[in-house]
């Protein structure tokens, strides 16, 4: 029986848990309080305070699945390996075990657990630099590894030096942790027995990156990376890229995470997988996409022209017209959504739950898509209409920029229009010209993301610090004036503002609103202090601490309390830091906006009086 990517998992799990590691639970797609990140885009992210010293409350040695999204990679979908959702797998050592231990326990997991070939593995090493030394430990550790199991470890035959590919760092603001890392390949061409002179930086077809373990002892610093005192593990292993590796395929999209989908794509369109390159990555267009959108709506994500939401929206609108160039003309990602919910519930047990709820979203979009397209459809014919028979690449090609950008017309679509009306063009030659004006659209919108989303450790900015704490207090103050239904949605953090979701029925009124900030600015102005205590988690429920009921936590979890005891505290969550030490830090708090969103949620806005 082939190895499914649930056994995978299990067996993962299994393995660390055998070596003293806590299971945690996963986390949001859409990051809690860093407005700097769009999406959890590694699995580290929940954990860089444990990562820089705070206790976690499981202890030292943790183990997790995390799905990540990593939205930069939209463009690439459509080849073997590229997706915009994926799964790495987490075993982490908060200053506990180090170099030899993981290196050893994730070789023995790969060969002895999931049975692959040492003689099909390579790894790389971090060969350097001004900041921190070449990785000589990393290198003899994996030369006996790989001579334990009969193979002759050759340096740059089996084991790979490099420098900035194997540096891991998550952003580059002073106070990110980073490290020099070893990272696994696997090779996945057609010969028994490969070359073992491959390398990872040229032969990039054939050797797929399956994990990567970081030594994460550096912490960048004004005058650059420096050791922190600390040595942790954060090794991120590629779930569906493993489950290629184990049912034997050298495509993503043929592993039990994407086949069925390719299968249904298949049945309604008539067309096979494989047979011409387009319809291929067009059905991997979807698979992807479906899979990511159910993801990002099962977190709450609801499509819209901003963040996160817009790129739910991108994904839904490349579904219908990748559907479009396989000549599906009616609506498909409804369907392809509900089997995606059958396909993973096994891991994500509430998409059965929420199923009804995905699906509308889904309707909704796809058929406003293709009510914009319809419309789009006038235009472009009052466009061909005048058109001559021969037009220049370089026209059609700016044209078919310009409908993709004002109405979101795929220019695949656009062609076969220009086809359709005897328009000869030379398709090459307007590829490369269309490629061109994308390129320079993408490097003007990464630019401008990379300047909003930089990826930084906003939340332990002063100020962000600062509203996390208010919000908690707000928190407290929401539910004493308008009663315990008062149950917090989301929340979102910048260092301007506090923004607060919660559930009510109805808009608070002005009344209200000066009670609530009343009560929140006494608790400020009491200046008593901010502590945490770690503890079981139904003790702390029991005790009627505050928790998020659509999060999942573990065992033990970590409350932050306001005031003196927990007994005799303002407000009670679970939560993972940072605060200030004491309310007295904080200035008033002035409640400045109010707007509902959507069915009993109200969004409150607040910040300080300077
Ligand atoms: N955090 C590491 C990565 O994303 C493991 O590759």
């Amino acid at each position: 029986m082939q190895e499914t990517t649930k056994d995978i998992l299990k067996k993962y799990i299994n393995f660390f848990k055998e070596r003293e590691h806590v299971e945690i639970p996963n986390v949001s797609l859409v990051p809690k309080n860093d407005p700097t990140l769009l999406f959890v885009n590694s699995g580290m992210f929940p954990l860089v305070p444990y990562l820089m010293g705070e206790p976690h409350p499981e202890g030292d040695r943790l183990v997790n699945v995390q799905r990540c999204v990593r939205f930069e990679d939209i463009e690439e979908v459509g080849d073997n390996r590229h997706t915009t959702a994926f799964h790495m797998l987490g075993n982490w050592s908060l200053n506990d075990y180090f170099k030899e231990k993981q290196l050893e326990w994730v070789y023995t997991f790969l060969f002895d657990v999931l049975k692959i070939e040492p003689a099909k593995t390579y790894a790389s090493v971090f060969s350097g630099n001004k900041d921190a030394p070449r990785d000589e430990d990393t290198l003899k550790i994996l030369k006996k590894i790989f001579s334990d199991y009969g193979i002759d470890p050759v340096e740059n035959e089996r084991i790979f030096f490099r420098e900035e590919d194997n540096w891991w760092q998550r952003g580059d603001t002073v106070g990110e942790l980073g490290g020099p890392d070893s990272e696994i390949f696997y090779y996945i061409g057609d010969k028994e027995i490969p070359d073992k002179a491959l390398d990872p930086s040229k032969d990039e077809d054939i050797l797929l990156e399956i994990g990567n373990s970081v030594f994460m002892e550096y912490v960048k610093t004004e005058n650059g990376w420096k050791r922190m005192g600390r040595k942790n593990v954060d090794f991120g292993g590629g779930l569906e890229r493993m489950a290629l590796v184990l049912q034997g395929k050298n495509d993503i999209f043929e592993t039990d995470n994407f086949w069925p989908l390719i299968e249904t794509l298949e049945n309604i369109s008539g067309l096979s997988y494989g047979e011409s390159i387009e319809s291929t990555r067009h059905m991997r267009i979807i698979a992807d996409h479906v899979r990511s959108a159910v993801f990002l709506v099962m977190d709450g994500v609801e499509p819209s022209n901003k963040d996160q939401g817009y790129i739910l929206r991108r994904l839904i609108r490349r579904i219908v017209r990748s559907g479009k160039s396989l000549g599906l003309d009616r609506e498909i990602s409804t369907e392809l959504a509900s089997l995606v919910v059958e396909m993973f519930k096994w891991l994500y047990p509430e998409l059965e739950e929420k199923e009804g709820g995905i699906k509308e979203v889904f309707q909704k979009e796809e058929k406003r898509f293709r009510r914009s397209l319809k419309r789009a459809s006038k235009e472009i014919e009052k466009y061909l209409d005048q058109l001559s028979q021969k037009a220049s690449e370089e026209d059609l090609a700016k044209q078919a920029f310009t409908f993709y950008q004002s109405l979101g017309y795929p220019e695949e679509i656009f062609l076969e229009d220009l086809r359709e009306r005897g328009v000869s063009f030379d398709t090459r030659k307007f590829y490369e010209i269309y490629q061109d004006l994308l390129e320079a659209h993408k490097e003007r919108s990464r630019k401008s993301a990379a300047g909003r989303f930089k990826g930084g450790l906003a939340d332990s900015e002063e100020n962000t610090v600062k509203y996390h704490t208010a919000t908690h207090i707000l928190h407290e103050a929401l539910r004493r004036v308008l009663g315990d239904d008062v149950e917090q949605k989301g929340s979102n953090i910048t260092s301007e503002r506090l923004r607060f979701d919660f559930s009510f029925h109805r808009p608070v009124t002005e009344e209200e609103i000066i009670q609530i900030e009343g009560i929140a600015n006494s608790i400020i102005k009491s200046d008593v202090p901010v502590k945490s205590k770690i503890m079981g988690s139904k003790d702390a429920i029991a005790q009627g601490v505050n928790f998020l009921s659509n999060e999942k936590y573990g065992d033990k979890v970590k409350v932050y309390f306001v005031g003196e005891s927990l007994e005799k505290s303002y407000s009670k969550e679970f939560c993972g830091g940072p605060h200030v030490d004491s309310t007295g830090e904080l200035s008033s708090l002035n409640i400045y906006r109010q707007k509902k969103i959507g069915r009993g949620t109200i969004r409150i806005y607040a910040k300080f009086d300077l």
